[in-house]
């Protein structure tokens, strides 16, 4: 882990798996820009890190934000940079998964339910991933490590949850893209639990 030591990450979703890998980069010695839209999972975030810690702070800044609005993903980004200096890499981790996550058949789908899942974890995905390259271009030289949040739902397909695997498989195939489009200096890799 002394790779990450003094290099900045930006991590979304505060609620599990991105608090715990803010956690770990933090402790190996890194700088974090958390996002989510929840702002009790940021402040439990916050005091998990550092108890005696306020955002912003030299090493955490905590921001608000809604990941399925672009140009808030953008000032995000944006301030992320302005803070720290420089941003080396990100954890897209949050995501929805909406009210009839594995008992909702496609036919009983509402067109707010399939919006919000692809608007949030596709669309949203998209508009991280997109920011957090162009400012590792700009601040790091190009080179940093991005790992997205994908799920065994995005490599297969499971009844009752058509809208959020057709979101993952989306991230997948937006994930092998873009790793191709950006070569060896930015590492895009999903995790699929
Ligand atoms: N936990 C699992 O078993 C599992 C399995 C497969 C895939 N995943 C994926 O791993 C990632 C993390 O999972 P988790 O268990 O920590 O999920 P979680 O539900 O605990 O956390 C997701 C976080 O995303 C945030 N979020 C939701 N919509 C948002 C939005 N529009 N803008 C900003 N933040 C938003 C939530 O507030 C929450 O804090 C997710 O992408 C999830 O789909 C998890």
């Amino acid at each position: 882990m002394d790779s990450v030591k003094d290099k900045v990450y930006a991590v979304t979703g505060m609620g599990g798996i991105g608090r715990s890998v803010a956690k770990i980069l933090y402790t190996n010695g890194a700088y974090v820009s958390l996002a989510d839209k929840n702002p009790d999972f940021l402040k439990n975030a916050l005091s998990e890190l550092d108890p005696s810690a306020q955002s912003p702070s030299p090493r955490i800044l905590t921001t608000v934000l809604d990941i399925s609005n672009s140009a808030a993903v953008t000032d995000w980004i944006k301030n992320t940079t302005t803070h720290f200096g420089r941003l080396d890499g990100a954890a897209n981790m949050a995501a929805a998964i909406g009210p009839n996550h594995g008992v909702g058949k496609l036919i009983d789908t509402s067109d707010e339910e399939w919006d919000l899942l692809i608007g949030v974890n596709l669309t949203g995905m998209m508009y991280c991933l997109r920011a957090e390259i162009r400012a590792i271009m700009e601040t790091a030289g190009g080179k940093g490590s991005i790992v997205n949040a994908a799920s065994i739902q995005g490599l297969r397909g499971f009844a009752n949850h058509a809208a959020y695997s057709a979101s993952k498989h989306g991230v997948v195939g937006l994930s092998r893209s873009v790793a191709k489009e950006v070569g060896e200096g930015i590492r895009i890799n999903v995790v699929a639990p």
